[in-house]
């Protein structure tokens, strides 16, 4: 048996621990977190964040060999290998601000670590953390005077939201990285002996510490770009009169390029890939290379030229002004299946509403107490209201923001009847039968294809 603790009950710590735990059931699993609500959120029926499948397997192991607990310390103590999922946000203020990552999290659970650690520990990075961050850690930890061995261990989790449980069950692959000394490597087995309870062995890699941290940053960088680069393409199908998901489908059939992550839209949103990608631009430029930061620097300029296109594109097709009119957000999460809002496009595209005067109404199934947060500080006309609906009667416009499916599935006709005319339809996510739409009698507006007007 195995004393596990995870440090950070966010939404990478809280799903992850729940799989390790339910797939070793051997294995003792406590998870604190500095932030006493969360926890009693975590011990509750109604858990801090929505994913899928997770409320389930979280009854099947809490208090089985899964623990939620506030004591950080007592945690540290008890146990042997510690996950550490605290969150790094960009930093706001001072060097690297709009950049770097905020370490200040990080630092502090590694002080914490140090004061209250009385035997030997290997120390697991799970959240996204910029690459040297191992390094970082390294050096708080030599501080540890009673002279206990710790071993850092880079673990990069690749979970999305939404699918977080399938991810964490069937991953494509686990990196671990540490370094290349006996003792390290044998910290680093201990490790892959958990994952290989669930997870092929050939899909478990080794590797060293550094390429692990950068290979996190590597590969949400790859997925974003391949967002902005179909969106880039979106901006030329609406001059040209190609149909992006046209392009997408005959692109993606390539083998070597492949089909997934090809979907246009309103731009990427999500706790990590804009963050990632400034990290970054934030190592390039540390690292003298200014021509590689500007190239990555590049996919997250064409996402903010995205979600102002589609601002712009609504402006000019409702006769220049949207002041006075109601527009109806369908969706706040930056993508379905989650209540997650953290850079949702939504949230930009909201502002700008309100900045041209506009009153917006806000739906989404999980993401509305998270969507009045984002909004607080906001002044304007905002309404928060559950019901679809309800949300769309009397507007002059719809906007989908999240890929939900409820949305596929409305009485459109009905929302027609309650609108005022003209009625339009912005489909941020084309995600709807545009023709069926354009018969009801709605002005459609695709991403990447020509607008439907009325027959
Ligand atoms: C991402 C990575 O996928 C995951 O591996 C990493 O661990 C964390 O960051 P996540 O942000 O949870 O996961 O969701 P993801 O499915 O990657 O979507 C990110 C954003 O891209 C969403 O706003 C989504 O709507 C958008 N997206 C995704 C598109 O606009 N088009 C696509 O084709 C795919
Ligand atoms: P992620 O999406 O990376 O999981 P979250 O913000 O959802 O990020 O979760 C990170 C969690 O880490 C938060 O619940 C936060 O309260 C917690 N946290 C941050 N610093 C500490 C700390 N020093 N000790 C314990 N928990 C911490």
């Amino acid at each position: 048996m195995k004393r596990i603790l995870c440090i950070g009950a966010g939404y990478v710590g809280g799903p992850s621990m729940v799989v390790i735990a339910e797939k070793c059931p051997h294995h003792r699993i406590t998870v604190v977190d500095c932030n006493p609500d969360k926890i009693a959120q975590w011990r509750s029926d109604s858990l801090p964040i929505y994913e899928p499948g997770l409320d389930e397997a979280v009854k099947r192991v809490r208090d089985r060999n899964l623990f939620f607990s506030i004591d950080v310390e007592k945690g540290i103590k008890e146990s042997e290998i510690i996950f550490v999922s605290v969150n790094t946000p960009t930093k706001n203020f001072g060097v690297g601000s709009g950049q770097a990552a905020d370490l200040q999290y990080w630092e502090k659970t590694a002080r914490q670590i140090v004061e209250n650690a009385e035997s030997p520990k290997i120390i697991v990075e799970k959240s996204t953390v910029p690459v040297k961050t191992a390094q970082a850690m390294e050096e708080i930890l030599k501080m540890n005077q009673n002279g206990k061995k710790m071993h850092v261990i880079s673990n990069p989790e690749f979970l999305a939201e939404g699918t977080a449980m399938n991810d964490l069950e069937h991953p494509d692959r686990v990196l671990i990285g540490s370094h290349e000394s006996e003792e390290a490597i044998r910290a680093r087995q201990e490790l892959v002996d958990i994952y290989a309870h669930w997870v092929p062995r050939e899909r478990i890699l080794t590797s060293n510490i550094w390429s692990s941290e950068l290979a996190k940053l590597a590969s949400n960088a790859f997925l974003a770009q391949r967002i902005s680069s179909i969106n880039s393409f979106s901006a030329l199908c609406e001059k040209t009169g190609a149909d992006v998901t046209e392009v997408a489908r005959a692109v993606g059939m390539d083998s070597r390029i492949g089909a997934r992550f090809l979907a246009a839209g309103i731009g990427f949103g999500g706790s990590c890939f804009k963050k990632d990608i400034l990290n970054l631009v934030y190592l390039c430029h540390h690292y003298g290379l200014p021509d590689v930061a500007r190239y990555w620097e590049e996919v997250v300029r064409i996402n903010e030229f995205q979600k102002e296109r589609f601002v712009l594109n609504m402006i000019q097709s409702m006769f220049n002004t949207l002041s006075g009119k109601r527009i109806c957000l369908f969706g706040f999460a930056f993508k379905a299946n989650t209540g997650d809002t953290r850079e949702s496009p939504a949230i930009s595209i909201a502002r700008r509403l309100l900045e041209e005067n506009a009153h917006v109404v806000i739906t989404d199934p999980k993401a509305l107490k998270n969507a009045r947060d984002d909004l607080a500080e906001i002044k304007g006309a905002i309404d928060f209201v559950e019901d679809p609906y309800a949300a769309a009667c009397g507007c002059d416009a719809i906007a989908v923001m999240t890929e939900w499916e409820i949305y596929r599935n409305l009485d459109y006709e009905e929302v027609f009847s309650s609108m005022r005319k003209p009625a339009y339809l912005f489909d941020g996510r084309n995600i709807l039968d545009h023709r069926e739409l354009q018969e009801i009698g709605y002005s459609v507006y695709p991403i990447g294809k020509p607008p439907m007007v009325p027959l």
